[in-house]
This record gives C-alpha cells, structure tokens and sequence, in this order.
C-alpha cells in the first residue's frame, strides 16, 4: 500500500465499537476510507454506511474479507466471532484491526497465532486501546524514563458506571479485566506468573453467586507483583487509571483534561460516563495510528501474541474464581515471529 493512497478499509459490526470506528474512518483518519460494511442487521449496517459515506453493505462478514475491493478489515462484532473473521483475513492476506478480546477463548485465540506464524508475517492487531491513551501513555514514558527505577508493583483500576444484567463473572474477566491484563503486561513488561481473583456481589440484578466486583492479585516472572479492580457497578461513573509504584518513586496516571469547576462551596470535574466517552483520544490515534502503520509495513500495535498471552492470563482468573485459590498462568512458548513476546513497539 502507498503512502498517498486512501486505504479501502471494511468494518464488520456497526453497533457501538463499529459505528465508532465507521465514524471516525470517515471523518477523522487521513488516508482512510469506509469501502464496506457489514452486520447481520442489515438495517443497521445500512444505516452506518449511509452516515459515512456510500460504502458497500455485506451482511455476511466472510464476504466482505473476501471483497476485492476491501485492502484492510476493523472486526468490531461479538467476540465469538472474531478468531473466525480474523482467520479469514489470515486467508484472504488482509491487515486485520481486530476488537478485544482476540478470541472467547484462548484455544481459539491459538489458532490465529498458529495461522499468523505460519504465514510468517504480521497482520493482526488488538483493539488494546489504551496503549494509545495519552494518559496511559504518559505513565508508560515516564516509568521507561526510568525516573522510577524499575517497576516493582502495578496497579489497575477500572470501573464502570453500571452494566445491564445478563453478564457472569467469567464476562467480568474475557471482557472488562482483559483491558487490564493487557495494561499490566504492558507496563511491567513481564508475563504473568500466578493469579488470585476475589469477588463480591454487590448487584442482585446479576444473579447473586456473580461477581460484579473483582480484586485481582498477581506475581510476574521476574517476580513483580500487581493488582487490577474491575467494578462493573461502580455507581459514580466510568473510571480506568494505573499506578506503577518503581523501584524509587511512583508514577500514576492523571485524570483526563477537563476543567475543575468550583462553586458552591465544592470543587468538581466531570467524570466520562463510558468506554465511548473516556477513550474517545485513544480510539481515534489507535486507527489513525494503524493506517499509518499499513503503510508503512505493517501494524506494530498490540499483536495477535497480546491477543493470546491475555486470554491465557484470563483462562487463569477464571480458574481462580471458580476455585478461589491461587492459580498459575500456562508457561508459553513464543514463536518466532512475536520476538520476546512481551514487549510491543508503539
Ligand atoms: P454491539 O452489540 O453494540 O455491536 C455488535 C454489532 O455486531 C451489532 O450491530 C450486531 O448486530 C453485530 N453482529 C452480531 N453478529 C455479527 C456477525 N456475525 N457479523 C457481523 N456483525 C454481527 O457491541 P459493541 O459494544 O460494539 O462490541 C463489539 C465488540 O467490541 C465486542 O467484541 C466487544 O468486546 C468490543 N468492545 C471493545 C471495547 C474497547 O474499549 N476496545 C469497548 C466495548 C466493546
């Protein structure tokens, strides 16, 4: 792909994520366009493509991968459908900005590194997002400064305001705690070693035995410790922070900008009310920061190994939560073409 050409790119899902992608493909990314669509609702897809553009509408996701007029594919569906759709891009040679989690399972998620290995050439990347927050990255340059020393513990936190029912305490894991999975691999730059999940119910509307509060406690294999809290009915808004305590001071992230108002008597400052609201910056520098990369030789955001090594991490969580007891992450063995696994260009 050229630098100066527009890259067709087709976004399968037009529902929260994927509308936000559609969006910001049309309006904000250079060197982008919205080619394609797809959703099995059709309307909806329908919708979106007429919002952003003409762009071609699939309700088959397999289809539009295969379209010869799609170069790149954002899969923003379901998560048991993404290692499905990713593999077809695998097949198909096309770059693939793939939604976390990579899989709903770290089986599935195997596959795609198996494929992505074999063809011996990076094209998958995560939808982890907050590699590219500033706020997260600010954290990240500062603990890399070194001003810290070497990071000893990691802390995560990550709330939401309230979630409607229908979830369990696994979702909690796969889908909430997998940001921050993924956050602490990235900060400490170690894998995870052992894992403790604790819960509680503090919401009957879940069914009383799921755990909407989790504490997460963890070791590295350099023997660094951590903990991530996931609420997902936190009641006071959407909050995502992280503290890395060093070796000889400590680096916290700082809230988003937004101005503290004072009146009455009180100091406030807005707090987001969701992903959509608070990761706004990140989303938009995580595409336009993708396309670049597209043309520039390939992706070099979180990869298809992120992917994996977080499910596997996941896999343990859930194995502790069902057991409540310390659980031991898989050892991996990483291929080649993920190098030192871990670390990941920005
Ligand atoms: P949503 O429910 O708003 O949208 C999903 C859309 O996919 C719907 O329009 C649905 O009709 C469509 N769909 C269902 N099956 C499909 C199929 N087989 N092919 C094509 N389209 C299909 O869900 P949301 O919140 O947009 O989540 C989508 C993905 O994004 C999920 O995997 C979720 O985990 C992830 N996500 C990531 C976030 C992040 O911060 N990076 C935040 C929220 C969600």
């Amino acid at each position: 792909m050229g630098k100066s050409e527009q890259i067709a790119v087709g976004v399968i899902g037009t529902g929260g994520m994927g509308g936000m992608h559609a969006e910001n493909l049309h309006t904000r990314v250079a060197n982008a366009r919205l080619a394609a669509v797809s959703d099995v609702d059709a309307e909806r897809a329908g919708k979106i493509a007429e919002q952003y553009g003409s762009a071609a509408v699939f309700t088959d996701g397999a289809e539009l991968i295969r379209d010869e007029n799609v170069e790149a594919v954002v899969v923003a569906s379901p998560d048991a459908t993404h290692a499905p759709l990713v593999l077809e891009c695998l097949k198909a040679e096309k770059p693939v900005l793939c939604e976390k989690p990579l899989a709903d399972s770290a089986e599935a998620a195997l596959e795609v590194v198996e494929a992505e290995a074999k063809l011996g050439r990076k094209l998958v990347q995560v939808g982890f997002m907050r590699r590219y927050d500033p706020q997260h990255v600010a954290v990240k340059e500062a603990v890399e400064s070194g001003a810290v020393g070497a990071p000893v513990v990691f802390k995560g936190w990550h709330r939401n305001a309230d979630l409607d029912p229908g979830i369990d305490s696994e979702w909690v894991v796969i889908n909430a705690t997998i940001h921050d999975i993924d956050s602490a691999r990235w900060f400490i730059e170690e894998e995870i070693e052992e894992v403790y999940v604790r819960g509680m119910n503090t919401a009957p509307k879940f069914g009383e035995d799921v755990w909407d509060v989790q504490l997460i406690q963890f070791s590295t294999t350099g023997g660094r410790m951590g903990s991530i809290e996931t609420n997902v009915v936190a009641g006071y808004g959407y909050e995502v922070g992280v503290e890395v305590v060093g070796e000889s001071g400590v680096v916290r992230s700082a809230p988003p900008a937004g101005a503290v108002v004072r009146r009455d008597y009180a100091a406030s400052q807005r707090i987001e009310n969701g992903w959509l609201d608070r990761f706004h910056t990140a989303y938009v520098i995580e595409i336009q920061r993708w396309i670049s990369s597209l043309q520039n030789g390939g992706p070099t955001g979180p990869d298809a190994w992120d992917g994996y090594a977080s499910l596997v991490v996941a896999d343990a969580c859930i194995a502790s939560l069902r057991s409540r007891s310390p659980q031991k992450v898989a050892r991996l063995d990483v291929p080649a073409l993920y190098g030192e696994g871990v670390e990941v260009a920005r």
